[in-house]
């Protein structure tokens, strides 16, 4: 994608108009040469059908559309909002069969440079069949670690290579590694997305044992938001697992913005469960 993102790039540069050399030349002096004109690398309509994924000749396909949304009462329901970061790779598509299966929605924090015209069809039928879709910047560095402009392209490049692909403009966003500070605060505040945390870590990036991943997930009270990763294989196949165990128990699978509805932009989001009424 990085390549394509150039490959744009230059094409927006070859498409502004450029006034000829030997007109800008001062009267009295021999005209420079003009340089020669750079090779076309990319012709804009491959480029355009391209980040459509679509082929040669074919029509230029509508975004993906997502389905109703969904009237969820998580107050009376035992809702849980399963999320998996880092990706998307090929074998996110196992995950979503896994989710279809058990008619389980999902949240898909992506990271911008996996986003590619391999991948892009994933995020389409994530969008399709009603997960939603978060920002994990471009290539997961610490964002309290970097300068203010990197964090603003962290953030808006995903965004720009999200909506370019499936025309959704993404609401929700985790920082990379939880790391967050005022800073990362007002960057999301200002692309308007908010900070999603979470209340259960799986460990699945350490620990890669798919019945260990799967046993502590199954731990979800309601009103959790479970962090995992679908990069791992051993996440992969706990999936199955875990879904059959909350399955188990009647939780509905939520998406983060169904557990948590209406979010202000730059507020971090850990979990949604039940407080202890307090002392009299
Ligand atoms: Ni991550």
């Amino acid at each position: 994608m990085r390549v394509g993102l150039a490959l744009l790039l230059v094409v927006t540069g070859c498409a502004a108009p450029v006034t000829p050399m030997a007109q800008r030349a001062p009267a009295g002096r021999p005209s420079p040469q003009p340089p020669p004109a750079p090779p076309m690398m990319v012709d804009p309509d491959i480029l355009a059908r391209q980040l459509t994924g679509n082929q040669p000749g074919w029509p230029i396909s509508p975004f993906p559309r997502a389905p109703l949304p969904r009237l969820l009462d998580c107050v009376k329901l035992k809702c849980v909002a399963l999320t998996f970061d880092d990706g998307p790779m090929d074998a996110t598509a196992e995950v979503l069969d896994t989710l279809a299966a058990h008619q389980a929605k999902a949240t898909f924090f992506v990271v911008g440079q996996m986003v590619s015209d391999q991948t892009s069809g994933l995020l389409r039928r994530m969008v399709e069949e009603g997960h939603e879709l978060g920002n994990h910047s471009w290539d997961h560095p610490n964002l309290t670690g970097i300068s203010a402009d990197s964090l603003r392209m962290q953030l808006e490049s995903t965004q720009q290579v999200v909506q370019r692909y499936t025309g959704v403009k993404m609401t929700v966003m985790r920082p990379p590694y939880g790391a967050t500070d005022q800073r990362v605060a007002a960057a999301t505040k200002r692309e308007g997305l908010a900070q999603i945390l979470w209340g259960l870590d799986t460990l699945d990036w350490r620990d890669r044992n798919a019945d260990l991943v799967a046993r502590r997930a199954a731990m979800a009270e309601p009103g959790d938001v479970v962090l995992m990763h679908d990069i791992h294989r051993t996440t992969i196949d706990a999936v199955p697992k875990l879904l059959d165990a909350l399955d188990g128990k009647g939780f509905t699978y939520v998406t983060v913005s169904e557990l948590f509805g209406e979010m202000d932009p730059g507020r971090e989001y850990f979990d949604k469960k039940a407080k202890p009424a307090p002392k009299e």
